[in-house]
């Protein structure tokens, strides 16, 4: 396995540490233990066997042959996660651009999106757990319209892929009744938790990434062996800042293509914990970008967060930078530059005081992101039951989608 949290910086004593594992060690004993709601997730990437992967693997191929745009709709847990693996791996030359919608109400993005499929072959990946979320089924009509008009009924049902749950709703129906393929969500896998699932699988393996590798990454992971003794510090960490005062973690990538997987951890940690008043805010900066505008504040600001380094060893690309450039920079690469940054940023952060986690892998691969990708999920359901609440739940997401749809009947 090849994820390490350091935590020497984090202002916390081993013993305090020590203290906590056992408490942690019981909740996530519950998470195995099949108690609690929504913990399909939980063994999934064992149960979900070489031969479902397989599947998945040849109907991507299919995809890949007849599409030249597969189009993706979904919004939070139903995109973020493929979304997130793809901006981080998609190999350079792809025959398929894999994209998304379904997750704004922009009009001009939709109408930027039907410009650049015009006169191209379309797949559309409709997404959605419920099967009724108002972003990806208004996208839905609007580009099936668009397929209709192309393809007509029977072709467009062809090109038409749903991940859905096996059981009645809008889409699991409609697709029914079309005759489109119908990939199934586990109903005991929630939206935030289901990236190892056909959710995320589908997309990310249309896109050309080896999800065979992504799983064995998970899967790794997938014991409760794996997260014994020091497996859990990085949820315990995060409950004793926050029993500290801290109320923010700021995650930060120094790779602009890990951006969307600051996404990802956003939505997975903000929607599992945030709740009965409680939570850390998850935060998410892009350095050296972010260096020039949220540096200020990381440096001398008010001191209400920690930051937790998500970072990689090596990295899949490097270019020199010619001798005609400034000095000192001239004959060295923008990864050993980048490299510096990394060092310089943690260390002026530490000895300015602010408490510091390093996650860091070797590389950005399919393997180590499925590692991540189970990795975090544990870590924050552990953390979220520490705190006492419902990692499984987002009451408060239902409750603006209720009021939302109020206004939409009255249109
Ligand atoms: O994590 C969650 O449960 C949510 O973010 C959902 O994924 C999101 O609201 C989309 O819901 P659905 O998949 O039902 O369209």
């Amino acid at each position: 396995m090849s994820i390490e949290l350091t935590w020497k910086d984090s202002g916390f004593e081993p013993e305090e540490v020590r203290a906590r594992r056992a408490a942690a060690q019981a909740e996530l004993a519950r998470l195995w233990s099949g108690e609690l709601h929504f913990t399909g997730w939980v063994k999934d990437p064992v149960e979900f066997d070489d031969e479902k992967i397989e599947e998945l693997e040849k109907t991507a191929k299919e995809i890949r042959e007849k599409c030249d745009v597969f189009l993706v709709l979904g919004v939070g847990g139903s995109f973020m996660g493929a979304k997130a693996v793809i901006d981080l791996l998609a190999p350079e030359e792809a025959d398929t651009e894999v994209l998304f919608a379904g997750y704004n109400f922009s009009a001009r993005y939709v109408k930027e999106l039907l410009r650049k499929i015009e006169g191209k072959d379309l797949c559309l990946c409709v997404i959605s757990k419920s099967g009724s979320t108002t972003e990806t089924l208004s996208a839905y009509g609007i580009f099936k319209e668009w397929m209709l008009r192309k393809y007509g009924a029977e072709e467009t049902a062809r090109r038409t892929y749903v991940v859905t749950e096996h059981r009645s709703n809008f889409l699991f129906d409609e697709a029914t009744a079309e005759g489109a393929a119908i990939f199934d969500l586990a109903l005991d896998i929630g939206g935030r938790y289901s990236v190892l699932t056909p959710v995320g699988l589908l997309p990310i393996a249309v896109a050309g990434i080896d999800i065979q590798a992504i799983m064995e990454g998970a899967r790794a992971w997938t014991s409760q062996e794996a997260f014994s003794e020091d497996g859990l510090d990085y949820a315990i960490l995060r409950q004793m800042y926050y029993e500290q005062g801290k109320r923010i973690e700021v995650y930060e990538f120094f790779d602009p293509y890990a951006a969307y997987f600051g996404e990802w951890l956003k939505q997975l940690f903000g929607e599992s914990e945030g709740k009965d008043g409680k939570g850390l805010f998850p935060a998410s900066l892009m350095f050296s970008r972010d260096l020039h505008s949220m540096g200020q504040f990381l440096q001398q600001g008010t001191p209400s967060f920690f930051e937790t380094f998500v970072t990689a060893a090596e990295t899949r690309d490097d270019i020199g930078i010619p001798e005609i450039a400034m000095k000192p920079f001239a004959g060295k690469t923008i990864q050993q530059i980048n490299a510096c940054a990394e060092k310089g940023v943690y260390d002026a952060h530490v000895k300015a005081g602010i408490p510091a986690l390093s996650i860091r892998i070797g590389q950005f691969d399919a393997r180590t992101v499925g590692e991540l990708l189970y990795y975090f999920e544990t870590q924050c359901a552990v953390s979220a039951l520490l705190s006492g609440v419902d990692p499984f739940n987002q009451p408060g997401v239902e409750a603006y989608k209720k009021e939302m749809r109020g206004y939409i009947d009255e249109l």
